[in-house]
C-alpha cells in the first residue's frame, strides 16, 4: 500500500485526512508538535498498529526537519501532504478581533512566523525527504494553500499575514513542479475548502469529514496531469 506523511495531524483536516488513508489501508507517518498530548492521533496508531507512525515535528524548527528527512532517508514516500498552517501565532482559535490583520495592523513578527510555518517549512520538509518520494510509486508533493492566496479572488483585502503566505504556497508549489518535473514529481497546492476546524468560522460549510473525503479524492488519483494546478478539494481548479 502507498505511504503518505502529513504534518499538523493530531486535529482539523490533517487528522481527518490522516484517519481516513490509515483506514484505506495506506501506511501513515503522521507528524504534530505534541505526540504525549495527541490522544485521538495515538490512538489511531494503536488501532493500525505498524502502519501508522507519530513523529514530533514543530514546522519552526528546521533542524528538526531535517533530522526526520534522516530518519526517513532508508524510506519510500509517495505523497508528502504540507497540511499544518496557521492564520497567526497568537490564537489557537478563530477569532475575527485578533485575525483580521487589516492595513495598519499588520504585525511583523507574527507575518514572519507565519510565513516560515506556511511557506518555508513545506519547502524545507520536501527538500529533506525529496529521495524517499522521487523513490515511490506515486511521487507527489502537496501543501495546503487557502482560498485567500488567490489574488483574483481577492476582493475584500485583510488577512495579509495569511493571504500572503498562501500565494507564496502557490506560486512555490508552481515553481516545485516545474523543476520537479524531470524526476516524475507531481506538485500542486491544494484548498481543503473552507472547513469548520479551530481555524475556521463555525459557520463555514465543510465538515472535516467532508473536505478529508474530498482531498482522500485528490490523493489517490493526484497525478502528472494535476502537476502545477491550483486544486480544490474536490478536485476542481481554483483561479490564481
Ligand atoms: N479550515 C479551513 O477552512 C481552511 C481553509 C483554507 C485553508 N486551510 C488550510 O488547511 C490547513 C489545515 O487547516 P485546519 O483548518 O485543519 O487548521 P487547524 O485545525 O487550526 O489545525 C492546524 C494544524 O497545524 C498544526 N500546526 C500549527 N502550527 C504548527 C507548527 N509551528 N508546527 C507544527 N504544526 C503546526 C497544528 O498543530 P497544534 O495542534 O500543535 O497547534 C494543527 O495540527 C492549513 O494549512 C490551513 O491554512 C484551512
Amino acid at each position: 500500500m502507498p505511504t503518505l506523511l502529513i504534518t499538523g495531524a493530531n486535529r482539523g483536516i490533517g487528522w481527518g485526512v490522516a484517519r481516513l488513508l490509515a483506514e484505506r489501508g495506506w501506511h501513515v507517518h503522521a507528524t504534530c508538535r505534541r505526540p504525549d498530548r495527541a490522544e485521538a492521533l495515538q490512538a489511531l496508531a494503536a488501532a493500525h498498529a505498524g502502519r501508522v507512525t507519530v513523529h514530533a515535528l514543530e514546522l519552526l524548527d528546521f533542524a528538526g526537519i531535517k533530522r526526520l528527512g534522516q530518519r526517513l532517508e532508508a524510506a519510500a514516500i509517495d505523497v508528502l501532504f504540507n497540511n499544518a498552517g496557521v492564520m497567526n501565532m497568537a490564537q489557537r482559535r478563530y477569532d475575527p478581533a485578533l485575525t483580521i490583520q487589516d492595513f495598519g495592523h499588520t504585525d511583523a513578527e507574527d507575518w514572519t512566523k507565519v510565513f516560515q510555518v506556511n511557506v518555508i517549512a513545506p519547502m524545507k520538509l520536501a527538500e529533506a525527504l525529496i529521495e524517499p518520494i522521487a523513490r515511490s510509486e506515486r511521487k507527489v508533493i502537496i501543501t495546503a494553500t487557502s482560498v485567500m492566496g488567490s489574488i483574483r479572488l481577492n476582493k475584500t483585502g485583510r488577512w495579509h499575514h495569511y493571504r500572503t503566505t498562501k500565494a507564496a504556497v502557490n506560486q512555490m508549489m508552481r515553481g516545485m513542479a516545474v523543476e520537479l518535473r524531470p524526476r516524475g514529481i507531481t506538485c500542486f497546492p491544494l484548498h481543503p475548502g473552507s472547513v469548520r476546524t479551530d481555524m475556521n468560522f463555525a459557520r463555514a460549510p465543510l465538515s472535516i469529514d467532508e473536505s478529508a473525503a474530498g482531498i482522500v479524492r485528490v490523493i489517490e488519483t493526484a497525478g502528472p496531469e494535476q502537476s502545477g494546478r491550483y486544486m480544490m478539494w474536490n478536485g476542481e481548479e481554483m483561479p490564481w
